[in-house]
C-alpha cells in the first residue's frame, strides 16, 4: 500500500509517498481504508523523533483518520463497510490502518470525510481541557467563586486546530474566551467562531491584556500548549482558584514556573495527554457522549482549514511550523 514513510528522522522534507507492506490487524483491530488524515504538531515531533515512545524508522506517522472498515473481522461483522473517524498512535497517513473499535467513532453523514479526519485529536482535546479546569458543566452550573461571572478561559494558538475546537466548546459551555495569535487575519476569523477577545500576542504582552480586560481578576483556566516561560506567564493570568491545563510545549521548551506562584491564589496546573487518557474509556465514552449530541444537533463542526493531498505532507507541516495554519490542516489519501 502507498503510505508517508518516515526512513530518517528530520524536518518536513523527510516525508516521503512510498510503497509498505499493509498492516495485519490484530484479533482487537479492524482494518480501515482511509480517506483522510489529520495532521497534528505531535506528527511533526514523531517525524523529528522527538515524541515520546517513537519507534525506530521506517515508520508511518499519522494520528487520525477518517476512513471506511474494510475488514471487520468476524466479532465486529456489524461494522462492516462503516464510516469511522478514528485515533491511533502512529500509521494514519497510509490507505489502510489497523485500527481498535475504542479508538474510533461513526463519523457523522453530514460531514465531509476532510472533517471528519480533522475531528479526535484537536476535539477531544479540547473538550477534556475543559473537563480538566472544571468547566465543562454548563456555565449555569459553574460555581467557583461567589461573585456570579461567566467561567473565563485563555486559549493559546487559539486560531490552531486544538484552539479551534476549544473555541467552538467553549461558545456551546458558555465561556468567556480570551484567545492569544500572532496573527490579527487569524484572530478576525476565530472571533467569527464566537472566541471574543483576541490578543495578537506580537504587538501585546497577553499577561498585560488579560488583567485589564478582567479588571485585575484574571481568567479561570489557561489551555497552555507552550511551554518555557509561558507556563509561569499562564500562571500569572489566573484568578483565584483557576487553573493551568498544560498539553504541549510548541516552544520546545521545557515549562518554567516557581510553584511559590500558586499559593496565594491557590492555582493549579494540571497535565492532559491525550495519548494516555484515550484509554481511559469512562472518560472518553463521557467526553464522546456529550460531543455526539452537540454534532447530531450540528452545533459542532470541525475546521479543515487547510487541504492537502498525501504528496504535499511536507507542505503541511510546514503550515504548521510555520504557524500559517488556520484550523486544522488534513491530508487527503487516495
Ligand atoms: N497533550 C495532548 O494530548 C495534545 C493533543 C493535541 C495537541 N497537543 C499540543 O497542542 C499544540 C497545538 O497542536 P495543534 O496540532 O492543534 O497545532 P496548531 O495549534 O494547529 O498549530 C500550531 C500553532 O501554534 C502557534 N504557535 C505558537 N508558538 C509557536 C511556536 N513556537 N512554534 C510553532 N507554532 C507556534 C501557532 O499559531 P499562532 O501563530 O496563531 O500563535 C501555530 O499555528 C501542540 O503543542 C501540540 O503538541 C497536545
Amino acid at each position: 500500500m502507498k503510505a508517508i514513510v518516515i526512513r530518517k528522522f528530520g524536518g518536513p522534507d523527510v516525508l516521503q509517498v512510498g510503497d509498505v507492506p499493509a498492516p495485519e490487524p490484530s484479533d482487537q483491530e479492524v482494518l480501515v481504508r482511509v480517506q483522510a488524515a489529520g495532521v497534528n504538531f505531535a506528527d511533526i515531533m514523531t517525524a523529528a523523533g522527538g515524541y515520546p515512545g517513537t519507534p525506530p524508522p521506517p515508520l508511518v506517522a499519522g494520528r487520525e483518520y477518517c476512513g471506511v472498515v474494510e475488514d471487520a473481522r468476524e466479532a465486529s461483522a456489524d461494522i462492516q463497510g462503516q464510516r469511522v473517524m478514528g485515533y491511533t498512535q502512529w500509521g494514519a497517513f497510509a490507505e489502510l490502518v489497523a485500527a481498535q473499535s475504542n479508538y474510533f467513532w461513526p463519523a457523522p453523514a453530514h460531514w465531509s470525510a476532510q472533517e471528519a479526519a480533522a475531528f479526535p485529536v484537536n476535539y477531544f482535546t479540547a473538550y477534556l481541557a475543559y473537563w480538566k479546569a472544571g468547566l465543562a458543566g454548563s456555565a449555569a452550573e459553574y460555581s467557583g467563586h461567589s461573585s456570579p461571572h461567566k467561567p473565563r478561559v485563555l486559549i493559546h494558538a487559539v486560531a490552531g486546530g486544538v484552539g479551534t475546537a476549544a473555541v467552538q466548546i467553549g461558545k456551546l459551555l458558555g465561556v468567556e474566551m480570551y484567545g492569544t495569535s500572532s496573527s490579527q487575519e487569524k484572530l478576525t476569523r476565530v472571533k467569527e467562531l464566537g472566541l471574543q477577545h483576541g490578543i495578537n500576542y506580537k504587538e501585546r504582552d497577553y499577561e498585560e491584556v488579560v488583567k485589564e480586560m478582567t479588571n485585575g481578576e484574571g481568567v479561570d483556566a489557561v489551555f497552555e500548549m507552550l511551554g518555557g516561560e509561558h507556563t509561569g506567564k499562564s500562571v500569572q493570568c489566573l484568578r483565584e482558584f483557576g487553573r493551568v491545563i498544560v498539553y504541549g510545549t510548541a516552544t520546545g521548551q521545557a515549562s518554567a514556573f516557581d510553584t511559590r506562584s500558586l499559593y496565594a491564589k491557590g492555582t493549579s496546573v494540571h497535565g492532559l495527554w491525550l495519548s494516555v487518557l484515550s484509554a481511559n474509556k469512562k472518560v472518553m465514552d463521557a467526553a464522546w457522549a456529550r460531543m455526539s449530541d452537540w454534532i447530531a444537533a450540528d452545533r459542532l463542526r470541525p475546521i479543515a482549514g487547510h487541504v492537502l493531498t498525501m504528496n504535499q505532507a511536507g507542505e503541511a507541516f510546514k503550515l504548521l511550523l510555520e504557524r500559517k495554519n488556520f484550523g486544522k490542516v488534513v491530508l487527503t489519501i487516495p
